[in-house]
């Protein structure tokens, strides 16, 4: 059975299109660093590798329909790594606002951060409004970059943001229910992802959308982000089509 076979791309393709897609999908993009030390390269080559990928199946999201990806770029605690490897993560981030992401114009995506913006430079900061800015008309594939990201910091934000309108007569407390929650996070008006793939082999969820991951689909790939190709997808998918999701019924 080709089901878990290798065909040929564009096989595969047609493939896809045949089973039923979740409408989002979440990446933790990790693996960078070990593709890297198997290499004998610093880290950062791990990165710049990883920042391929994350163009190539970004696209092939937006290509099969997926309407959207949510990708782990950098974390609230990754700020602990080495003062040089962090250095040239925001070197990437910078490049990779500045070019590549006007690349995804002719994909239609549009492009959102979440995560606490204020923790980048200025500099930073500007290119992800700017980006933001100039993609929020599009209406393909909605791509959040999670950067400075951890949800247990969009919980405590979303905690503050509700208190502050209860004190100020603008919510009910009567009122608050998981919806109302939802809507205070970084992915408000959004779904829930329906399945998050973690390359790399790790078996954690690493602070990684802890509420909105509640009856999500987990599928762990044995590949290291930078080597995780459209085939692997096209796998997470087929192996999330498999799935039999009970929310808690029978
Ligand atoms: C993911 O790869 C990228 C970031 C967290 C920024 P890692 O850098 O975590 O790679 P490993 O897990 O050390 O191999
Ligand atoms: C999660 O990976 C964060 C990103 C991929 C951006 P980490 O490498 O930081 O997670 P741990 O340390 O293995 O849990
Ligand atoms: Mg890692």
């Amino acid at each position: 059975m080709a089901f878990f076979g290798k065909s040929k791309k564009t096989d595969e393709k047609s493939d896809i299109s045949q089973i039923i897609l979740p409408a989002h999908v979440g990446i933790i993009m990790d693996g960078n660093g070990r593709w890297a030390k198997k290499r004998g390269l610093p880290r950062k080559a791990g990165h710049r590798e990883g920042a391929k990928t994350f163009r190539t199946i970004t696209r092939y999201c937006s290509d099969i329909g997926i309407k959207y990806l949510t990708v782990y770029a950098f974390s609230t605690e990754n700020w602990k790594r080495p003062e040089d490897e962090v250095g040239a993560l925001m070197r990437l981030f910078k490049s990779y606002l500045e070019e590549a992401l006007s690349d995804f114009k002719d994909d239609d995506i549009v492009v959102r951060f979440i995560g606490d913006k204020s923790g980048f430079s200025p500099e930073l900061q500007a290119l992800m409004t700017e980006n933001e800015e100039s993609s929020a008309s599009r209406d393909g594939m909605v791509l959040n970059i999670a950067m400075n990201y951890g949800s247990r910091d969009e919980i405590v934000r979303a905690v503050k943001n509700i208190s502050a309108d209860v004190r100020d007569g603008k919510l009910d407390a009567e009122k608050i229910d998981s919806d109302l929650i939802s809507g205070y996070l970084y992915t408000a008006g959004q779904p829930d992802p329906d399945l998050i793939i973690r390359p790399s082999g790790e078996y954690r969820i690493s602070n990684f959308m802890l509420w909105q991951a509640a009856y999500t689909e987990f599928v762990i790939m044995n590949k290291l982000w930078p080597d995780f190709t459209t085939d692997d997808m096209d796998e997470a998918l087929r192996i999330y089509a498999q799935r039999n999701r009970r929310y808690g019924g029978v």
